[in-house]
C-alpha cells in the first residue's frame, strides 16, 4: 500500500468516549482517498460513491499519529475503487497497527455530474486487477 496522508488525533476530534470520533475519521479517510483517486485518475473531477464495510478496529486516542495509506483494488470504466487502511504510528519504532480499514470508490463525472471514462490507458494500466 503506498502512504497517501498522515493525521495527529487532537482534542477536537474525540467523541464522548474518549476516543476519535468515528465521523472525524471517515472524513479524513475520504479526503486521503479522492487525493488518490484524483492522482491515479489524472483527474480532480471523481466524487465519492461509495464506502463499505467501515472497521473501526481499534480505538484511536489523543496523540496517535495516524497513517493513510491506499492501494488501487479495481477500476472499470467510470469508477475506481481503492482499498484504504490508517495505521497508528509508533515514531520509537516504527510499528504500525492498523485501527481502520475499508474501502471507497469513486466515479469520474462530466460537467453536469453524470458518469464519464476513466482514459483508457489507465484503465488499460489496472486491467490486471479486474
Ligand atoms: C456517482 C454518480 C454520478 C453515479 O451516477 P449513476 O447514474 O449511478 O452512474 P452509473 O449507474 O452509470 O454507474 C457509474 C459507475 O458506478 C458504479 N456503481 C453504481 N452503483 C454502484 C454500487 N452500488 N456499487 C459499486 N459500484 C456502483 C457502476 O458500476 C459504474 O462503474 P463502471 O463505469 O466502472 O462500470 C451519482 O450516483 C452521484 O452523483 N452520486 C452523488 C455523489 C456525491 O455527491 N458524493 C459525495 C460528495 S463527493
Amino acid at each position: 500500500m503506498e502512504l497517501i496522508s498522515q493525521r495527529l488525533c487532537m482534542e477536537k476530534d474525540l467523541g464522548i468516549h474518549g476516543n476519535l470520533f468515528g465521523g472525524i475519521m471517515l472524513s479524513w479517510l475520504d479526503e486521503a482517498a479522492a487525493t488518490m483517486a484524483y492522482e491515479v485518475c489524472h483527474s480532480p473531477s471523481m466524487v465519492t460513491l461509495k464506502i463499505e464495510e467501515v472497521i473501526f478496529g481499534k480505538p484511536v486516542k489523543i496523540g496517535f499519529h495516524l497513517k493513510i495509506y491506499g492501494q488501487v483494488a479495481r477500476i472499470g470504466k467510470s469508477s475506481i475503487t481503492l482499498d484504504i487502511e490508517a495505521r497508528k504510528h509508533n515514531v520509537y519504532s516504527g510499528e504500525e497497527t492498523v485501527v481502520c480499514s475499508t474501502n471507497f470508490t469513486f466515479v469520474k463525472i462530466d460537467e453536469q455530474g453524470g458518469p464519464i471514462p476513466i482514459a483508457e490507458e489507465i484503465r488499460k494500466e489496472y486491467a490486471h486487477l479486474n
